[in-house]
Parts: structure tokens; sequence; C-alpha cells
């Protein structure tokens, strides 16, 4: 039983169903650069917390922490590899922004991996502004870049 999730499902139909979360974190496992485990994914199923989910079946999704209202923390993006680069990402990010804006979100936070070419060029593609950096944020010890948007 899924609690407190906000999800909408294909960016046409605009209906609410639930994200297929075992599908996500697959997808999250073998695609994203820091996949959470099998327990994070059991945490956000159980949570009292609010999340958007948007996703594109067989192709992306994007994961949105809506606890922090009127600010939203996109906590995941991706589309899967055979699918980059066709527009995907885009409309992950502007119909996600469209539906936070409709939920009377104001404002939004991420923070990127500062050598993630791609996907800094989405987020400045869709409007988001440069912040600042923050000195070993992942556990790597790589660099993080916060960027924010207003909504
Ligand atoms: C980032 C990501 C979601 C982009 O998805 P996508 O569907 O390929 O993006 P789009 O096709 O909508 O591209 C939108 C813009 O992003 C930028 N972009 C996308 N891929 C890029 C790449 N490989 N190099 C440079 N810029 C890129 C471009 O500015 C592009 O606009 P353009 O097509 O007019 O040039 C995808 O690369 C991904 O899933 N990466 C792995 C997961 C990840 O790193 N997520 C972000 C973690 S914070």
């Amino acid at each position: 039983m899924i609690q407190n999730v906000f999800s909408w499902h294909n960016l046409k139909s605009d209906q609410q169903l639930t994200p297929d979360f075992k599908l996500l974190s697959d997808w999250d496992r073998r695609f994203f650069p820091w996949p959470w485990d099998e327990q994070d994914w059991l945490n956000i199923e159980n949570s009292h917390s609010h999340f958007l989910v948007s996703w594109i079946e067989s192709t992306g999704f994007s994961l949105w922490q809506l606890d922090n209202s009127p600010n939203a923390y996109l906590l995941k993006i991706l589309v899967l590899p055979e699918r980059k680069k066709c527009g995907a990402g885009s409309m992950l990010m502007q119909e996600s922004l469209a539906k936070l804006r409709e939920l009377g979100f104001k404002s939004a936070g991420l923070e990127v991996q500062v050598d993630n070419n791609a996907a800094i060029s989405l987020y400045l593609k869709s409007s988001w502004q440069k912040s600042h950096v923050i000195k070993g944020f992942y556990s790597d010890g790589s660099d993080g870049l916060s960027m924010s948007i207003t909504l």
C-alpha cells in the first residue's frame, strides 16, 4: 500500500496512477550514477512523506520530495540509455515543473555532480540557475553543484 504519494502518469493522459516502484528501482540500480539500495526504495513506498513521481513508460522517470512546501526537491531524474537525447528528459522536467506549479510550489532545488554535463545542460536549458558548489557532497568525495528554480 503506497501512502501519500502524489503521482501521475503519462504526460499526455495526466492520470493519477500508482508508480511501479520495483521497475523504477531497477532502472535506478542499473543506470543512475548514485543508485539507492532496496531499503531506500522501500522507505519511499512506506513513507508518510509526499513525493511526486512522473514517468514515461519504457523511457524514464523523475522523483521529487514535496515535504518542504513551497520548495520541492529533485531527488532523481533518469532516462534509459537507449532513450536518451530524444527529449524525454526535457519532457519529464517540464511536465514535473508544471505539476509542481499546479500543486502550489514556488521553487525547487537539486544537487548534481559537478561533472555531470548532460544533467547540468538539461537543467540550464530548463531554466534552473546554478547556486553554489558543495565540496565533497558525494560519497566518493566529488563535489555537488546546487541549483534552484523559481516556479
Ligand atoms: C540527464 C538525462 C536525464 C537527460 O535526459 P535526455 O532525455 O537525454 O535529455 P534530453 O534529450 O531531453 O536533452 C535535453 C538537453 O539536455 C542536454 N543534454 C542531454 N544529454 C546531453 C549530453 N550527453 N551531453 C550534453 N548535453 C546533454 C542538452 O542541452 C539537451 O538539449 P538539446 O537536445 O537541445 O541539445 C540523462 O542523460 C540521464 O538519465 N542521465 C543519467 C542519470 C542522471 O545523471 N541524472 C541526473 C542526476 S542529478
